[in-house]
């Protein structure tokens, strides 16, 4: 037994000798940090796509957003006049031969007030009328009858603000009161009885 350290003779103290890190462990501990790594970016961070990155583009985004006031009743409008006049006024609003005449730049439509144009979707139109010069001579049903006042209202409010049409807003109270002259079975329309009303 000649190890000095454990010769209680020699008067010094056991120590415990310090050795390096081995290579391997060290190449362990960065291959699982790397692999770790991948699995986190794989795996979205653990971070739920849906609840954090939910919209791919801004038109996506606005979609979901609460529409208020113009930009409301323009798309409730566009939505309900694409049902139920789009299929003849078509949904570019120039109307289709044969069908129905333009409402883009209509002067039945453009006009200062709005009394005349509400009359036509709610009490119907036929006989020959002239529209952006062009004659036709065919019959509209009471096509926006069966709308809510609201309804109503936005799709006229869109037929006036859009494809370049830049006339004023409609209210559900407008219509309201326009019905209301008219009683459940109103005559429909013609361009002469159109012409008497006020515009
Ligand atoms: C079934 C086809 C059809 C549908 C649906 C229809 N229309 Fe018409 N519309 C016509 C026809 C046809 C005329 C022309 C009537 C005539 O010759 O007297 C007309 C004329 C008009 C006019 C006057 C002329 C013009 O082009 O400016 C307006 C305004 C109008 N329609 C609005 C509407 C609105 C609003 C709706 C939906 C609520 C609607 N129409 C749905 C066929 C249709």
């Amino acid at each position: 037994m000649s190890d000095e350290n454990s010769s209680p003779k020699s008067g010094t103290e056991p120590t415990a000798a310090r050795s390096h890190l081995p290579m391997w462990t060290l190449v362990v501990l960065l291959t699982l940090l790397y692999l770790g790594g991948i699995y986190f970016d794989h795996h979205s961070g653990w971070f739920d796509r849906q609840v954090y990155a939910p919209f791919d583009n801004a038109a996506q985004l606005d979609a979901y957003q609460p529409k208020s006031g113009a930009a409301a009743a323009l798309a409730a409008g566009k939505k309900s006049y694409e049902s139920v006049c789009g299929t003849c006024h078509g949904n570019d609003g120039i109307g289709k031969a044969g069908q129905a005449p333009q409402l883009a730049g209509s002067e039945y439509v453009i006009t200062r007030g709005f009394n005349r144009l509400a009359h036509i979707p709610l009490a119907g139109i036929n006989g020959p009328i002239k529209v952006a010069g062009k004659d036709w001579n065919m019959a509209m049903a009471a096509m926006g009858m069966a709308l809510s006042d609201a309804d109503l209202a936005n799709v006229l409010t869109y037929i006036r603000g859009s494809w370049g049409n830049k006339a004023g807003e409609v209210t559900a109270e407008d219509i309201k009161a326009i019905r209301a002259s008219l009683g459940a079975r109103p005559q429909a329309m013609t361009a002469e009885t159109l012409q008497a009303l006020p515009e």
